[in-house]
């Protein structure tokens, strides 16, 4: 029998990566006001989600999943968010139309605002003070007042959160997603990329497309999908003490659901099955995530997918392998064999991000284009090999012209890493990066695709 669960029984466990809050007043004055608050998506949205992943882990539709590794105060603005979502439906064309597949779309937006360190502390010029933990709980500046844990911050990002998801339903819902505006996406600094001029040819197909259709009579006012899509939202359920506050009973099943976002992650470095994060998440019912890192071991996994999926329920949990490019071939089969031999369901994503991260001859964080490439594709062979669907993708980018990874088409160098390096944490692709890796992947789909049509036929004639 699994131990009783309710939305604090994380208190009880240990716990890492948690602020230590010198307010205590302070802070419980925060947990009390967030609880009062209305809830950011509704459990039914959630479910919807789950069912979308139920299919993507049966081996139909595939996840793209992206967005900010920390959203910030400074870069709220509504040109981000637009742009953000914006190269997300790009991305989902191309996938969509060139790898013939439905495509789930889930954003690290509207809550994406807590980071685990490797270090609780950071020093420079012999200076020591706390590390940066996401604006959710100190601020970036390197002085003693803003690196110092605030729990007004929660409320803060909660406003920013609701705001988000405020302009991200309207654009989702309100016609700025319908298909025929596809040309309209491809704006800026993509469209003179490669990447953007391969995306005008798919968007010229896509139009004769819909003209076919509507001359069929299939038009936006017959197909409500043409005019708007369902665009979901999702974070690293890291904050617990914010999490819990937004956690409530859903009146129409009586369960416990997370409503601060449609579907949260557990970190890399959070996954420990005796610990908080593992116990908070096991007890509420949106679809979750688990990142799966080299040192995931097999046997944990399956203790972890106990815990976390007792009811092996489809579409409740994707495991997120961010192993590094050079790991995959060796780390990730032994995870699937094991996940197929104990007859679990899940759907496998690809993070070729946080595997991928050094330091540039010229001081900063970056991720090489080639070995995020080469995670993704050593991703979709090693799936290829098992006999098993690569699910999705879950990347950091931006809808900006940022120079934070390197190479891609644009041959972006480690010495013009300094010319637009905006990340408050981890380096993202830029829209055309982005872009250049959904035409990528949606070749990678299209081989996977014709390979299970030929094991099927196969099947069928023997
Ligand atoms: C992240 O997704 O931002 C992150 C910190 O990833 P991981 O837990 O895989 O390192
Ligand atoms: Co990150």
């Amino acid at each position: 029998m699994a131990e009783r669960w309710t939305p604090n029984t994380w208190r009880s466990k240990p716990v890492k990566q948690m602020p230590i809050y010198a307010d205590q007043a302070k802070l419980r004055a925060a947990e009390q006001r967030l609880a009062s608050y209305p809830p950011l998506v509704f459990a039914g949205e959630a479910r919807r989600l789950k069912s979308s992943l139920a299919d993507v882990a049966a081996g139909n539709g595939f996840l793209l999943q992206g967005g900010d590794c920390a959203e910030s105060f400074a870069e709220f603005h509504p040109n981000n968010i637009r742009d953000t979502f914006r190269v997300l439906l790009q991305m989902a064309v191309v996938l969509t139309f060139g790898g013939s597949t439905p495509v789930v779309k889930v954003g690290r937006m509207a809550g994406q605002f807590a980071k685990p360190r490797s270090t609780d502390t950071e020093t420079i010029d012999g200076v020591e003070l706390p590390s940066y933990r996401g604006d959710i709980i100190n601020g970036f500046d390197f002085d003693p007042a803003s690196r110092e844990p605030d729990p007004d911050r929660m409320v803060q990002s909660y406003n920013q959160s609701a705001a988000t998801l405020n302009l991200l339903r309207a654009f989702s819902q309100g016609g700025y997603a319908d298909l025929h505006q596809v040309h309209r996406w491809n704006l800026g600094f993509v469209e003179r990329s490669p990447a953007g001029e391969r995306y005008r040819d798919l968007a010229d197909r896509l139009d004769e497309t819909l003209n076919f259709m509507a001359a069929c009579g299939i038009t936006a006012a017959t197909t409500p999908q043409l005019r708007e899509t369902d665009f979901f939202t999702s974070h690293e359920a890291l904050l617990l003490p914010y999490e819990e506050a937004l956690t409530r009973v859903d009146s129409t099943t009586g369960d416990w659901y997370d409503v601060s976002a449609h579907m949260l992650w557990i970190g890399d470095r959070t996954r420990q099955p005796d610990h908080a994060h593992v116990e908070f998440l096991r007890g509420v019912k949106n679809p979750i995530g688990l990142k799966c890192g080299p040192t995931s071991d097999p046997d944990e996994l399956i203790r972890l997918i106990d815990m976390l999926n007792p009811a092996n329920e489809p579409g409740r949990l994707t495991l997120i392998a961010r192993m590094g490019y050079e790991k995959v071939q060796d780390k990730l089969p032994a995870l699937i064999r094991k996940v197929q031999r104990e007859g679990r369901v899940v759907v496998w994503a690809c993070d070729p991000m946080h595997g991928n991260t050094i330091k540039s001859s010229t001081g900063y964080k970056t991720r090489p284009f080639d070995r995020i490439l080469s995670e993704v594709k050593d991703f979709f062979s090693v799936h290829q090999a098992e006999g098993t669907h690569p699910g999705g993708v879950h990347f950091e980018l931006t809808g900006q012209d940022v120079t934070e990874c390197t190479g891609g088409a644009q041959a972006i160098t480690d010495h013009a890493l300094a010319k637009r390096y905006h990340t408050h944490c981890d380096p993202r692709l830029n829209a055309s990066q982005a872009l250049e890796l959904a035409f990528l992947i949606a070749e990678g789909l299209k081989r996977s695709r014709q390979q299970s049509d030929r094991d099927r036929r196969i099947a069928a004639a023997e």
